[in-house]
């Protein structure tokens, strides 16, 4: 099929129709986190008691983790923001394949279900678009803790074995800070009997979410942020009422929305330690911050081209380096863009090529020239954040785009179309 053809297949899919070349001006808001809300939400199955989530933001992996959670007998209410959850009578442990697949973090509730139930028996969750994804680490943790792990037929089968059927407190060692195998054992470790501590752990804001969270439902956690996790287990937890981080993703991503259409724009709430590798780059390539108790100002200069390596947190989120790449197609001079954490995520750049951009890819590199102009073009989003860079580059391309993989966009980013056209964006949501 023509590049052509292949183009107007997309355009008969939903997409943004955006008109590139408007500045933006006033406050783009920020959500709650994704990646904390569903991981939060997992939690609710570590206590029978009612657990209120707040700012959790209007995801559609939001919708697929409560009907996971509903088909384990969990009491899932929504309401705007507010997620309610009461997992007092649970009627499985085996969340159904379907499920699962097309949400990861679902299968860190094996954590908790194993952890309440004695037993889990949980779909691996398969590689995607950007990588293979291995869970070996949420495994290794858990037979550390005394669990008997199986695969079986593509399903994880965790049980406890003796009476008591209580997870035992260990000593692990991560070898690579996995944010989820984290997160999987510390929901674990809060009700195993006797102390855990959890090194080379992922230092994510979204660890540190997880475990304030359970401290505020009575675990007794200690480290969490850092590399070193301590975890003195409780016999039981109790329900509460949390609110959830701004999402620092969403965040890097309207400010780059600003810098990219060279726009002065505040965005907030914002915790800006949360976001250090990302501002600095941001002003290293020319934008000016200007950081208060809420949020940032940014106001961007001419961008100059930089480089990024990503790494685990504190480091430089992969999350952002596709977002980032299309700030950096419109710079001035080269960049050069290293991927380290994810094998294949470097989807984008055949579509930012389509919309002019000077990319040439070796292995995990790209070398990006800044060109003067990006012209609109349709084109694809391959992954959650491969679509948030194509609607970047939408934004300042000159002319149409239209920026279809929507259900990508509409796993991590909610209401974008809203939120940038309040700004002064000019962009139109078409279900054909
Ligand atoms: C989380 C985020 C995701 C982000 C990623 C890295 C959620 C729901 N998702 O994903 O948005 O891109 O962190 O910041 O929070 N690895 C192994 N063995 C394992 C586990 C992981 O080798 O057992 C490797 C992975 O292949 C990858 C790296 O570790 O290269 C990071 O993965 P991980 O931190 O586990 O990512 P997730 O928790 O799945």
């Amino acid at each position: 099929m023509t590049v052509a053809a292949l183009a107007s297949q997309d355009i008969l899919k939903p997409h943004l129709e955006i008109d590139g070349g408007e500045k933006l001006s006033g406050e783009l808001r920020v959500s709650g986190a994704k990646n904390s809300a569903l991981v939060l939400m997992t939690a609710s199955l570590l206590t029978e008691d009612p657990l209120t989530l707040r700012n959790v933001p209007p995801l559609t992996d939001i919708g697929g983790m409560t009907e996971i959670l509903s088909s384990l007998g969990v009491k899932v209410q929504r309401s705007g923001e507010v997620v309610r959850l009461h997992a007092d009578q649970m009627t499985g442990a085996e969340p159904p394949y379907e499920l699962v697949n097309g949400l990861r973090a679902s299968f860190f509730a094996i954590g908790p279900l194993l952890a309440r139930m004695g037993h889990a028996r949980v779909p691996l969750p398969g590689g995607c678009r950007i990588g293979a994804r291995p869970v070996v680490e949420h495994i290794r943790g858990l037979k550390a803790l005394g669990a008997v792990v199986n695969v079986e037929h593509g399903i994880i089968a965790a049980s406890i074995p003796g009476r008591e059927q209580r997870l035992k407190g260990a000593e692990i060692v991560l070898d690579c800070p996995s944010v989820g195998a984290t997160e999987t054992i510390l929901m674990a470790a809060a009700l195993a009997r006797g102390t855990s501590v959890i090194s080379n752990a992922a230092q994510e804001p979204e660890v540190q979410d997880l475990a304030n969270l359970l401290i505020a439902m009575g675990a007794n956690i200690s480290g969490a942020g850092g590399p070193t996790i301590t975890v003195e287990g409780v016999d039981q937890l109790k329900g509460c009422d949390y609110m959830v981080i701004p999402d620092r993703i969403e965040a890097g991503t309207f400010l780059l929305a600003a810098a990219i259409t060279r726009s002065k724009l505040r965005v907030a709430p914002v915790i800006p330690e949360h976001l250090s590798a990302v501002l600095q780059k941001l002003r290293d390539c020319g934008c000016k911050l200007d950081i208060d108790q809420e949020g940032i100002t940014i106001t961007p200069g001419e961008i100059r081209g930089i480089d990024i390596t990503t790494q685990p947190f504190p480091g430089f989120p992969t999350d952002l380096q596709a977002p980032f790449m299309a700030l950096l197609a419109t710079a001035q001079g080269t960049s050069v863009i290293t991927e380290k954490i994810y094998e294949n995520r470097m989807q984008h750049v055949a579509e930012l090529q389509r919309m002019g951009a000077s990319i040439r890819v070796q292995s995990n590199t790209a070398v990006v020239e800044g060109v003067s102009a990006l012209s609109g073009a349709p084109v694809n989003g391959t992954d959650l954040r491969a679509s948030a860079a194509m609607v970047l580059a939408a934004l300042v391309a000159t002319g149409k785009s239209q920026v279809s993989g929507l259900d990508h966009l509409d796993r991590g980013y909610a209401d974008i179309e809203a939120k940038l056209g309040r700004v002064g964006a000019k962009l139109i949501r078409r279900t054909p």
